[in-house]
């Protein structure tokens, strides 16, 4: 393992019992992050991008392969030294409102790690709610009003301010502004790269998009099957993709060329 990786990630493999035998998560993936860094992760449907995110944050246990993340053996922390170390990794999903409770306030939901997590003591948490709300470009009232009230947008923004709650040094984005129009997009892509050089977050950047993941990778990481077939800094990938997926990922991203 180098030291300098901030993650790294060797022989990963899960699969699934279905009614039909076994199906392939993910079968024998590696790679390094390093900090400050976005890894791309991309590839069709069904590829193991969501099941890769969810071993990474340990919503998931593998059946084989090893995670260390600054060092330390990801894996084999106990639910206690889990919970404590927990906010390390953070993950923003596709659909905001579905990792939200509907009735809860924007406040409310941003408080709930600050408590868990312990990051501040209980009578600084309406002032960090406002620092954590205006460090995504949204006001500091916007804590009084509910989720469901303010855009995807704007609830995207509150996802990325509630992953940054417990000062994460990992964010895992799976297919988080795949569901946003262009222009919104393009303005949270903007918001997670100024986080980034601001903070040194590392990213891993779900997408099926090759053209939206490119935007914001540093490398990319092709995935098929369950494997990585192809990875690489994201201008070789694009310019000159060596596997099939990567080929055909290319291929079917007009707006690169
Ligand atoms: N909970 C599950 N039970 C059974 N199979 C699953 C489950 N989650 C994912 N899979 C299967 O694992 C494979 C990888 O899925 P997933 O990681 O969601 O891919 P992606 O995010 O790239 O679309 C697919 O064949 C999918 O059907
Ligand atoms: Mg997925």
């Amino acid at each position: 393992m180098t030291n300098a990786a901030l993650l790294a990630v060797r022989n990963l493999a899960k699969t699934y019992q279905s009614r039909g035998g076994r199906v392939t998560g993910v079968a024998d993936v590696s790679f390094d992050l390093h900090r400050g860094e976005t890894l791309g992760l991309v590839g069709p449907s069904g590829s193991g991008k969501s099941t890769l995110a969810r071993v990474l944050m340990r919503l998931t246990e593998p059946d084989s392969g090893t995670v260390h993340l600054d060092g330390e053996d990801w894996l084999a922390l106990s639910a206690g030294a889990l919970r404590a170390r927990r906010g390390t990794i953070q993950m923003v999903f596709q659909d905001p409102l579905a990792a939200f409770n509907p009735r809860a306030t924007i406040g409310g939901a941003l408080a709930d790690p600050l408590r868990i997590h312990a990051v501040v003591p209980r009578t600084e948490r309406p002032r960090r709610i406002g620092e954590l709300l205006e460090r995504v470009g949204l006001p500091a009232a916007l804590a009084k009003r509910r989720i469901h009230e303010v855009s995807g947008g704007q609830r995207q923004r509150v996802a990325i301010a509630r992953a940054l709650a417990t000062n994460p040094r990992l964010i895992v984005l799976d297919e988080a502004v795949s569901a946003l129009d262009v222009s919104v997009r393009g303005k949270i892509l903007m918001l997670l790269a100024e986080l980034q050089a601001r903070e040194g977050l590392a990213y891993i950047f779900v997408g099926h998009d090759l053209a939206v993941v490119r935007v914001i990778s540093h490398r990319v990481a092709v995935m098929d099957k369950g494997r990585i077939v192809e990875t690489g800094p994201v201008t070789d990938v694009v310019a000159d993709p060596q596997s099939e997926t990567g080929k055909a990922l290319v291929a079917a991203t007009p707006r690169l060329f």
